[in-house]
């Protein structure tokens, strides 16, 4: 049992290198301006930290101490001395750790929400590629109603663009500057907390030195908009399996996304798609772990929330992974659209129309419900489509259909009269691709 490395973080904090640095300069900065150590110790502190980040960033060092806070006052301490020493002044690595958290999620949320952006530029453009293929929508999986491909892709779109909007809401959650609640209580010392946050780019400061400390709400929330993305990919992911299947064929993958059978030679498997849902698994996990191992937690800073890193980081570098896999996915997303409009002939997909056909020849919706769904069960009984039933059959149903009716059987003309808001015709999913 190695003691040391139980408590030790330093194999996967040492992400948080970069804004250790920068808050510590930043901090020395402040002690200086408000005369609580000298500017040549300043000076001297803040050029050993900057030369130390750029040792780091060219693996010109390797940084060791029980987490990386230490690590770095220890490598400074080796470079030059004593003075080191001072840069902890009014500072705990209670509110240090939550510091750079803030400072790495504030730089990770941006990059994310970037990469969601490009992925909702990828699914616009090939709805605008594909803007008048038409395919049979489902509920419940089975065959509904016709629609246009457009107009089902881009209902992923406007998730995607919740869950950005989601994410720079909680950015500004992120976006408060935590240093200067010292352990827990405050320090003695008369510290410009403004300063730093200005220094380091925060648009506010915290307000409660205990809560400072204590508070992880930041991470859950962000864990829970991952879970929240991630669950949204997955959604994704499965429809176009779904899709690539033989039974369906209406998309086939690129070959670089799909994968043989180590047994059946004809196998094209859509595992980067499988791996997409399987690491929602994982994102849902790192939102429990955390949430888990706050709770019940008494104020303030307990040692158990060092914890938080793991599943944060795992989190944070799957999500992008996953964000820019199912780009390149979708990107390269071959569409069979005749697939998809035969797919139509199935399910009698226009019943709805028929049964508005009748409404529009004054019968209430109820009754015609029931006399198209009297007509569905003809069919089957009789191995018919709509298409195939003669004037005199359909009259046999009722009085109020005639020649007209042939008009209505057509999937274009049923999806260009769905014009209602946000509906599938051709004119609002143009508006739609617009909006978004
Ligand atoms: N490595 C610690 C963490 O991640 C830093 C804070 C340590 N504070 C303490 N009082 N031991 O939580």
């Amino acid at each position: 049992m190695d003691l040391k490395k139980f408590v030790s973080s330093i194999d996967y904090d040492v992400k948080l290198t970069k804004y250790d640095i920068l808050g510590s300069i930043a901090h020395v900065n402040m002690l200086a301006k408000c005369k609580i150590i000298s500017k040549s110790d300043a000076i001297k502190i803040t050029n050993a930290l900057s030369s130390i980040l750029k040792d780091f960033e060219n693996k010109k060092i390797r940084l060791q101490g029980e987490d990386i806070h230490t690590a770095i006052e220890s490598e400074l301490k080796k470079r030059i001395g004593e003075v080191a020493g001072r840069m902890h002044t009014a500072r705990s690595r209670n509110d240090q750790v939550v510091l750079d958290e803030r400072l790495y999620l504030k730089e990770e949320i941006l990059i994310i929400v970037g990469k969601i952006n490009n992925l909702i530029s990828v699914i616009k453009k090939i709805s605008k590629n594909n803007l008048s293929v038409i395919m049979p929508g489902f509920t419940h999986l089975q065959n509904a109603q016709p629609v246009l491909l457009s107009h089902w892709l881009l209902a992923y779109g406007w998730m995607l663009k919740r869950d950005k909007e989601r994410l720079l809401d909680c950015f500004k959650r992120v976006d408060v500057m935590p240093l200067g609640a010292a352990a827990f209580a405050g320090t003695e010392f008369s510290i410009d907390r403004n300063f730093v946050a200005k220094q380091l780019g925060f648009s506010r400061i915290s307000e409660n030195s205990v809560d400072t400390v204590s508070d992880r709400d930041f991470i859950i929330e962000f864990l829970s908009d991952c879970s929240i993305i991630s669950m949204h990919i997955s959604r994704i992911a499965e429809e176009l399996i779904i899709w690539s299947s033989q039974q369906f064929g209406f998309i086939e993958f690129s070959n670089e996304f799909t994968t043989g059978s180590s047994i059946m030679p004809q196998k094209k498997n859509p595992d980067f798609a499988e791996l997409l849902k399987g690491k929602t698994g994982k994102i849902y996990g790192n939102l429990l772990s955390v949430l888990t191992m706050m709770k019940g937690l008494p104020l303030s800073y307990n040692r158990d929330m060092q914890e938080d890193k793991e599943p944060f980081f795992d989190s944070v570098e799957n999500l992008k992974d996953m964000l820019d896999i199912l780009s390149k996915m979708i990107a390269g997303l071959k569409i069979n659209s005749k697939r998809m409009y035969s797919a139509c002939e199935n399910g009698f997909i226009l019943a709805t129309d028929i049964a508005d056909y009748l409404v529009s020849k004054g019968l209430p919706f109820r009754t015609a419900h029931g006399i198209v769904r009297n007509i569905v069960n003809y069919c089957i009984k009789s191995k018919k489509t709509f298409g195939d039933l003669s004037m005199l059959e359909w009259e046999k149903f009722s009085t109020k259909f005639n020649e007209s009716i042939s008009v209505v059987l057509n999937y274009k003309k049923a999806i260009e009269k769905r014009k209602s808001y946000g509906g599938t015709s051709f004119q609002s999913v143009k508006n739609q691709l617009k909006k978004l």
